[in-house]
């Protein structure tokens, strides 16, 4: 990233953009074509409805947690009526439950069902494949938010049936803020088609007759995908299947570990538990604001405070990217060392 500046429609830039389109489809484990957008992960929220939804669509969104929320509140934002299936904070989305609000709609109003894979505000995973496939029985197209999903837990874009699915640079990708992804199918693409107002930065059809021609449409963050080709070689050198082999091994050292200290997980399931960050509640007396400003104040370690209705009431464990054992170790025990000190 710290190389000068490269033309963007320059040969190398395009030998660069011919190694990342290809790679960034096996990451989404699809054939299909992956859009790069300069835009956060909350751009390809957009970019994902503004393509197949027109005003007044009836949209499902399916939450449990702030970002699963963040998908109702754009669908509004583009003037869909949006019907939201919640579970509580710390709970995730079971296939019953949707499966049954489907089956109540017999004459096919829902357009889309907007899903989430890993819920990052609460530490869930969904069980992203049988809610894909409820939806796909019912004929509406799903909408899956795999920010901090793709690049630690098995994501098979093409194998699920996901017809649009989104990420963003700064989590599996391990690279900062300021790119996204998105992966659609080819019955989503047919639905763009026929959409009256599919927007002009995030379009479809624009971006696509660009990435076809190893290019983009307009300026794209370079240096953000010099950083990407990188990255995406190391994903590449390690292989996917070996990558969410280490996120879950991270993730059961660093369940097991707080358990260990006597805290307790949020999210008390393994099989409902992200592989990305692990929730825990803060031990009785202990504040979260004081545990975290301890824990980079003596360590140097970051973990976050919950967000919103959470906020104080839990704090995440990161363990997404390029982490290892060791990085799990040093947390735990700098953990250990704060509770100590805090409770004295
Ligand atoms: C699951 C999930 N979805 C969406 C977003 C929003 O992405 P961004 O903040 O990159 O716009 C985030 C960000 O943390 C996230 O974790």
């Amino acid at each position: 990233m710290g190389r000068p500046a490269l033309g963007h429609r320059s040969p190398e830039f395009k030998t660069v953009l011919e190694r990342v389109f290809p790679a960034l489809q096996n990451v989404f484990r699809t054939r299909q074509p992956v859009l790069l957008y300069t835009a956060s992960g909350t751009g390809a929220m957009e970019a994902a409805m503004v393509n197949v939804l027109n005003p007044g669509d009836l949209v499902l969104s399916v939450c449990c947690g702030v970002f699963s929320e963040r998908w109702a509140e754009v669908g509004e934002a583009i003037g869909c009526t949006v019907e939201r299936l919640s579970v509580p904070p710390g709970q995730a989305n079971l296939p019953e439950l949707l499966e049954a609000r489907l089956a109540q709609d017999t004459d096919k109003k829902i357009k889309a069902v907007t899903l989430i894979h890993s819920e990052t505000s609460t530490g869930v995973l969904n069980p992203i494949h049988s809610l894909v496939h409820a939806v796909r029985s019912h004929g509406a197209l799903s909408l899956v938010d795999a920010v901090t999903s793709l690049g630690a837990s098995p994501f098979y874009f093409d194998q699920w049936g996901v017809d649009v699915a989104i990420s963003g640079s700064q989590k599996g990708f391990m690279i900062p803020p300021g790119l996204s992804f998105l992966a659609m199918s080819e019955r989503a693409m047919a639905v763009h088609k026929s959409c009256k107002a599919p927007g002009y930065y995030f379009n479809w059809t624009k971006t696509l007759k660009a990435q076809a021609e190893f290019t983009t449409p307009y300026t794209p963050a370079t240096h953000l995908i010099l950083a990407l080709d990188e990255a995406l070689k190391v994903m590449e050198t390690e292989g996917m299947e070996a990558i969410w082999t280490r996120h879950h091994q991270n993730q059961l050292m660093v369940r097991e570990g707080v358990k260990a200290l006597g805290l307790e997980l949020f999210v008390p399931e393994d099989i409902f538990a992200s592989q990305a960050a692990t929730s825990v509640l803060p031990p009785k007396g202990v504040e979260v604001s004081a545990l975290r400003k301890h824990l980079k104040a003596e360590f140097g370690i970051i973990v976050a405070d919950g967000q919103k209705s959470l906020k104080g009431k839990i704090f995440r464990i990161g363990h997404l990217g390029y982490i290892h054992q060791r990085d799990v170790l040093a947390t735990l025990a700098a953990l250990d060392k704060t509770l100590n000190a805090l409770r004295a």
